[in-house]
C-alpha cells in the first residue's frame, strides 16, 4: 500500500493515536518558530492539521498534504476553528506548485521521515523558501539507549511499510543537501522526538 492510501485509512483516526502523546513537541515547535506578523509560512504534510491552532491569526500559512482524506480533515478543523489565514492544498512535496523564495519560513512535523523521498522534499522546501528562510523539523527519534536504538532499527522497515516513517539519519541528511543546524533538541514523552532547526548554506549568492 502507498503513502496516499495508507494515509486515507489513517485519517479517521490520527489525532486519537498520534494527537495528544505528541502536542507538546508540535507546541515547542511552533514556540520557536516565533511567527511573525505577516509571514508566510509552509508547513509540509500538515495531515490533519493538527498544529494549525498554534499558528498566529496574522500570518499566511499554508499547509500541504498528499493524501485528500488527510486534507479533508485539516479543512474541517481549519472551518470549525475560522481559521481564515489558512489555506490547505493537496500537493506532492516533492514537486509544489510554489514560485522560488515565497515562504519565510517552513517545517515538516513527523512526515520527512514518512515522505517516500526526503532529498527531494528537502531541495523543494530550499527552492520555496527566501534565501535567509528558517526551516523547522521534528521528528520521533527514538530512545537514546543502544539496545533499544537496534531494536529500533531492526523494526524501521516495519514501521516504514506501516507509514509511520523509516530511521533515518535526520542530520545527515540535512548536510547533504546544504543545511546548517542551529538548534537541535529532543521533546516528548521520555524525550522520544527531536526538534531541529535549520538554514539553507548560501554558497555564492546560491542555495
Ligand atoms: C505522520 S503524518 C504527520 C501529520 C502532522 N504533520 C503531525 O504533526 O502529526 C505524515 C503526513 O505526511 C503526508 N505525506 C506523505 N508523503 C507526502 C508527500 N510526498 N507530500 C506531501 N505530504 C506527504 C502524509 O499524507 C501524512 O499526512
Amino acid at each position: 500500500m502507498n503513502t496516499t492510501k495508507i494515509y486515507s485509512l489513517y485519517s479517521h483516526f490520527y489525532d486519537s493515536f498520534f494527537g495528544r502523546i505528541f502536542q507538546p513537541g508540535r507546541r515547542i515547535a511552533n514556540e520557536l518558530m516565533d511567527v511573525q506578523p505577516g509571514e508566510k509560512i509552509l508547513e509540509v504534510g500538515v495531515g490533519t492539521g493538527i498544529s494549525l491552532p498554534f499558528y498566529s491569526k496574522n500570518a499566511e500559512v499554508v499547509g500541504i498534504d498528499i493524501s485528500q482524506d488527510m486534507i479533508k480533515q485539516a479543512e474541517k478543523r481549519k472551518q470549525e476553528l475560522n481559521l481564515s489565514n489558512i489555506r490547505l492544498n493537496i500537493m506532492d512535496a516533492t514537486r509544489m506548485a510554489f514560485r522560488d523564495g515565497f515562504f519565510d519560513k517552513a517545517i515538516a512535523a513527523h512526515s520527512i521521515t514518512v515522505i517516500p523521498e526526503p532529498v527531494e522534499t528537502l531541495k523543494e522546501m530550499k527552492r520555496v523558501c527566501k534565501k535567509d528562510a528558517e526551516f523547522f523539523f521534528l521528528n520521533y527519534a527514538g530512545s537514546d539507549n543502544d539496545i533499544i536504538t537496534r531494536f529500533e532499527k531492526a523494526i524501521s522497515p516495519i514501521r516504514n511499510k506501516l507509514g509511520l516513517g523509516k530511521a533515518i539519519e535526520l542530520e545527515e541528511l540535512l548536510h547533504s543537501v546544504s543545511f546548517e543546524i542551529v538548534f537541535n533538541d529532543r521533546v516528548n514523552i521520555f524525550k522520544l522526538c527531536q526538534i531541529i532547526k535549520c538554514k539553507a548554506l548560501v554558497h555564492n549568492g546560491k542555495i
